[in-house]
């Protein structure tokens, strides 16, 4: 196992009717930006549930945080900030609305532009504290120090992470996904899913640790996804989801352990040129990666084949085979595509996006950085 630190601060509110205890982790006098996406928050009443947790608060109210955050729209909430004096933000809603509070909170305590510090991932000095009423059960946004922003006048979207961007609290009531479209839960629960592989299907380093509560998340995900597509108002259902998918991105299960990371900036180039869903993009990638990388990653294929598909006989080229398999029908049972082309995308799309990772220097990526530029292209061809 490789050396770590492990640092985790976010205090999590799981549970029914949590949104009434946040006001315990907001100073008294603070002046609050609850921030927004789309309108779901409003709608579905989760907006006055947080006006009235905050009592005698003065607040201030940003919405139209749209999917997949833009630099744009989330400076003039820093504008809004700056005017009045905001000292607390409180984002609700999914992982676009908390990535793109989390910018606020940097943007808003940096002077001049933020996108050459945030596209180069250096250091902040200094951020404005942030909770999170979380409502879709995906990005593990709510406890953890990540924040993918795109800039659209630029083409690029781009994920960032500094300790001072963990939330201070995360409300997690799996009653408040009861209203997200089948789609979205869908996504959630593939998203989740590639979140553990990302950190799992690696080479191994004997963190059995790791492993086993990276094959838990990943089992419950399986048994579970299915169900929450069929039955949204089942709590337990609904509990597990939130939970698998917070345990799998707030650092528990990667650390000490390598990490690849390349279907997600791959696939964040396929959201960027494209709009296409982040758990969308990862589905069309996953599959064909793990078949381009499978040498390298040959003993965790093995043994994902064996403790999470149950896959027992065969020689070992034909146990990943049906690995693979398996892991590309799961994600069309929850709905998802697997190829690029069944979204109506030409095929020139691949060389779009070959330079797109050209352009913003990504390559070479995965755990042993052996993605270049022909095995990038030999994924996407493949993913096509
Ligand atoms: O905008 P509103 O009206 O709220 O509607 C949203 C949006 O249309 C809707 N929604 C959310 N909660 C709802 C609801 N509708 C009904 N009922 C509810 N309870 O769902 C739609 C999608 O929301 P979004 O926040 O975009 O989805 P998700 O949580 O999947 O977040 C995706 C973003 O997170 C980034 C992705 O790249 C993408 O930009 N990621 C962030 C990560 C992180 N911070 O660690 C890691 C991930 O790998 C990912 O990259
Ligand atoms: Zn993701």
């Amino acid at each position: 196992m490789f050396n770590f630190d492990f640092y985790n601060p976010t205090r999590v509110l799981f549970g029914a009717n949590r949104i009434g205890d946040i006001g315990k982790h907001i100073p008294a006098n603070a002046r609050v930006l609850i921030t927004y996406g789309g309108g779901s928050a409003k709608k579905y009443g989760t907006l006055d549930e947080v006006q009235a947790a905050l009592g005698d608060r003065v607040t201030f109210e940003f919405g139209g945080i749209e999917v997949n955050p833009h630099f744009d729209t989330l400076m003039k909430a820093v504008e809004v900030v700056k005017e009045n004096k905001i000292d607390f933000l409180l984002a609700v809603g999914g992982g676009s609305v908390v990535d793109g509070t989390k910018f606020i909170a940097a943007a808003a305590c940096y002077e001049g532009d933020i996108w050459p510090l945030w596209s180069k991932r250096q250091p902040l000095a200094r951020a404005l504290p942030l909770g999170c009423v979380m409502t879709l059960p995906a990005t593990g946004s709510e406890t953890n120090h990540v924040a993918v922003v795109t800039h659209t006048g630029l083409g690029q979207k781009t994920g960032y992470s500094d300790p001072l961007l963990f939330p201070k609290f995360s409300v997690l009531d799996p009653t408040k996904t009861y209203t997200l479209p089948v789609t979205q839960v869908a996504n959630g629960v593939v998203d989740a899913f590639i979140h553990v592989i990302e950190q799992y299907l690696t080479y191994p380093v004997y963190g059995k640790v790791q492993d086993r509560f990276a094959e838990g998340i990943m089992l419950t995900l399986l048994e579970e996804g299915p169900k929450a597509l069929h039955d949204p108002e089942n709590y337990d259902v609904r509990s597990a989801i939130t939970w698998s998918a917070t345990l799998a991105l707030n650092g528990l299960i990667a650390v000490g352990v390598p990490q690849d990371w390349a279907t997600h900036r791959i696939g964040h180039q396929l959201t960027a040129l494209y709009g296409i869903d982040h758990a969308q993009t990862l589905a069309i990638l996953l599959p064909s990666l793990l078949q381009v990388q499978r040498d390298g990653k040959r003993q965790k294929l093995l043994q994902y084949a064996e403790r999470v598909w149950n896959i027992q006989t065969g020689d070992e080229d034909s146990r990943i085979d049906a690995a693979i398999a398996k892991t590309r029908e799961f994600f069309e049972l929850m709905g998802l595509k697997t190829q690029l082309g069944a979204l109506g995308h030409p095929k020139t799309a691949i060389d779009d996006i070959l330079e797109n990772l050209q352009r913003f220097d990504m390559l070479p990526m995965g755990e042993r950085e052996d993605i270049d530029f022909d095995r990038a292209k030999t994924i996407l061809t493949l993913s096509y």
